[in-house]
C-alpha cells in the first residue's frame, strides 16, 4: 500500500480562487478592496522569495499589495514608525514583517506594535491569547493551511489522536490551539520529549514542525496514519546544489502512512493562500462585514 499524496499545489489554487471570488464580492457590493502591507528588513534571499511570492498573489487575487523594503541596519524607531503609519493607513487591512528580522531588532516589540486588528500573521499576543481561549482571532497562516490540509482527507478530527511535533509561536503552538478547537486529541512533543518515535505511533495525525531534516521515520507511524509535514530544509547535494526536504522520512512514510504531504508541494503552497483568507477576513471585519464565506 502506498499513501495517498495530499496535493497542496492543487488545493492551495482552489482556495485562492474562492478567495479571489470573494474580492470581487465585496469590491462589487461594499466597495471595498482588501490591502495587505508587506514589511521587509534586510535581503535574507530567502524572505525575498517569499515577499515576492507574497505580492504576486495578492495582487492575482484583485486585493492591493504595498510592498515597504527597508535596509537591514533600519533603527527598531524607523521600523516602529513605519508599522504605526500602516496602523493608521485605511486602504491596509493586513500588515505582515516578514521573520526573521536581522540581530539587533527587537521581534516582540514590532509585534506589539502591530493593530491586532491587522495581524494576518496572527502573531499579536491578542490573537495568540484569543486563540488559545478559543475565540475568535486572525490565527497564523501555516497551522491553518494544516487545518485545511487535513480536512482534505478528513472531513471530522472529532476524538482523533494528533501528535504536534515542534512549539514554535509560529507553526506548533498556534497548530495545537487549532486542533483543540476540531475537537482532537493532541500531544505536544518537542525536542526534549521522552520517546517521540512512542508517541508519534499512538497518534492518527502527525504534524512534524521541527526544522530538523527527516527525522520523523517511517518505522516511527502507525499504518493508515495522516502525515502533514511543515519542514522546508535545504540540504547540501553532490554536485553543489541543495535539494528541499521535510522533517520526515518521505519515501519511508509513504509506505505506511495513509495520506501525506510532499515537500515542496503540501503545506508550503497553502501558507501564503491563507494569509490572503486572512487579509480578506481582517477586512471584513475593520469595516464592519460580515464574516466572508472563506
Ligand atoms: N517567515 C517564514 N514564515 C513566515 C510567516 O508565516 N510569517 C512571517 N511574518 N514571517 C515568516
Amino acid at each position: 500500500m502506498t499513501a495517498e499524496i495530499i496535493d497542496g499545489k492543487v488545493i492551495a489554487a482552489d482556495l485562492r480562487a474562492r478567495v479571489a471570488d470573494e474580492v470581487a464580492r465585496v469590491k462589487r457590493e461594499h466597495n471595498l478592496v482588501p490591502g495587505l502591507a508587506v514589511v521587509l528588513v534586510g535581503n535574507d534571499p530567502a524572505s525575498e522569495v517569499y515577499v515576492r511570492s507574497k505580492h504576486t498573489q495578492t495582487q492575482a487575487a484583485g486585493m492591493a499589495s504595498f510592498e515597504h523594503k527597508l535596509p537591514t541596519d533600519v533603527s527598531q524607531q524607523d521600523l516602529l514608525t513605519l508599522v504605526a503609519k500602516l496602523n493608521r493607513d485605511p486602504a491596509v487591512h493586513g500588515i505582515l514583517v516578514q521573520l526573521p528580522l536581522p540581530k539587533g531588532l527587537n521581534t516582540e516589540a514590532v509585534i506589539n506594535a502591530i493593530d491586532p486588528a491587522k495581524d494576518v500573521d496572527g502573531l499579536h499576543p491578542n490573537n495568540a491569547g484569543r486563540l488559545a481561549g478559543g475565540f475568535e482571532a486572525l490565527s497564523p497562516c501555516t497551522p491553518l493551511g494544516c487545518i485545511i490540509l487535513t480536512k482534505s482527507v478528513h472531513a471530522s478530527l472529532e476524538g482523533m489522536n494528533a501528535i504536534v511535533i515542534g512549539r514554535s509561536n509560529l507553526v506548533g503552538r498556534p497548530l495545537v490551539q487549532l486542533l483543540l478547537n476540531e475537537n482532537a486529541t493532541v500531544t505536544i512533543a518537542h525536542s526534549r520529549s521522552r520517546d517521540l518515535p512512542g508517541l508519534v505511533r499512538k497518534a492518527d495525525l502527525v504534524y512534524a514542525a521541527v526544522g530538523r531534516p527527516e527525522m520523523v521515520r517511517g518505522d516511527w507511524l502507525k499504518p493508515g496514519a495522516t502525515v502533514i509535514d511543515v519542514g522546508i530544509n535545504r540540504i547540501p547535494k553532490e554536485d553543489g546544489k541543495t535539494r528541499l526536504v521535510g522533517d520526515v522520512a518521505y519515501q519511508e512514510a509513504l509506505a505506511v502512512a495513509g495520506a501525506i504531504t510532499p515537500v515542496p508541494g503540501g503545506v508550503g503552497q497553502m501558507t501564503v493562500a491563507c494569509l490572503l483568507v486572512n487579509t480578506l477576513r481582517a477586512a471584513c471585519a475593520i469595516a464592519g462585514l460580515p464574516k466572508p464565506a472563506v
